[in-house]
């Protein structure tokens, strides 16, 4: 059955998402809705919008300052919250009051528990093993399904690995076409950590050749192959927008896939 929003059927169930199995039994869309500089009423209409549109997949930090508006469009959408995967941040410089912090999220948030905790950059050396292992514990309460980082490199995560046996289910970075790095995305997938890209329009050239002469083979815009890609990488993505007819457009990318010439084109973006 589709999902009934303020009397209007959603694009798509999350059933009908492409998802990315996590640690444990969690799923994670892999198209998300970005909600940086997206605060205010402007980022609860925005949330709203981007449920009704289809997302079932929020990206909010403790550093967005939107935390509440997130959460009252959650429950506003009336959605059951088990069919959102919802994702905050923990700023680094709450070292040592890394619970405080979660506790708050989850208030702001009207939740018991978020999807997915990231540690928003890496903390100082010292400070990185102590911060992760408090992620690990609030994920032992059930305070947050899984645990990840953001803006870390591969030898920033093998360390915590080292340190604790456990591996950071996601690792949140910016991610484009033009950032694209083979290397990269294969010592993520060789740990089993899961690559959501960040910026996919601000790290993008939407006015690129290549772009622009795919969406126009499949009768689409730039900024929706950007998207698609992603999601055919098996690579998370979530876009921002506060313009309602972007957060429906970009939300539509499931009735086109691309050829594998032209994902090695627009691979070929990264040099
Ligand atoms: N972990 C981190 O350190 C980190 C850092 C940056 C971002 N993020 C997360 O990633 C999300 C996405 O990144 P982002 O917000 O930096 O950038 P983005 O999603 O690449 O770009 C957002 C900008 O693109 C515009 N836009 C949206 N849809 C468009 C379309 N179809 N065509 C052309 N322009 C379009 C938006 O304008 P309008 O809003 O005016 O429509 C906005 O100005 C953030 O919101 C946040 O959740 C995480």
């Amino acid at each position: 059955m589709p999902a009934v929003i303020r009397g209007r059927t959603a694009a798509m169930t999350t059933a009908e998402q492409p998802t990315v199995p996590l640690a444990g039994d969690a799923r994670m869309p892999l198209l998300g809705f970005g909600t940086w500089l997206a605060t205010g009423e402007a980022g609860y209409d925005a949330v709203l919008a981007a449920l009704d549109a289809g997302y079932r997949h929020i990206d909010t930090a403790t550093m967005y300052g939107n935390e509440r508006e997130v959460g009252r469009a959650i429950k506003e959408s009336g959605l059951r919250r088990e069919d959102i995967f919802l994702t905050t941040k923990l700023p680094p410089d709450r070292v040592g009051r890394e619970r405080q912090t979660l506790e708050a999220s989850l208030s702001a948030l009207d939740t018991d528990y978020v999807d997915l905790w990231l540690i928003h950059w890496p903390p100082s050396a010292a400070g990185s093993i102590p911060v992760w292992r408090e992620l690990l514990a609030a994920r032992d309460e059930n305070l947050t399904r899984t645990v990840g980082v953001s803006n870390y490199s591969v030898s920033q995560i093998d360390e915590l690995i080292q340190a604790t046996e456990e591996t950071p289910a996601v690792n949140q970075i910016r991610w484009s076409p033009s950032l694209y790095d083979r290397r990269t995305h294969a010592a993520h997938r060789d740990r089993g950590v899961v690559l959501e890209g960040y910026s996919p329009f601000k790290a993008s050239d939407l006015s690129d050749p290549v772009l622009t002469r795919i969406a126009a083979a499949h009768d689409v815009s730039p900024a929706q192959v950007v998207l698609r890609w992603h999601i055919d990488h098996e690579i998370v993505v979530i876009p921002k927008s506060v313009t309602p007819e972007r957060i429906r457009v970009n939300a539509d990318v499931f009735r086109f896939s691309l050829t594998a010439e032209e994902m090695r084109d627009i691979d070929a973006l990264g040099g």
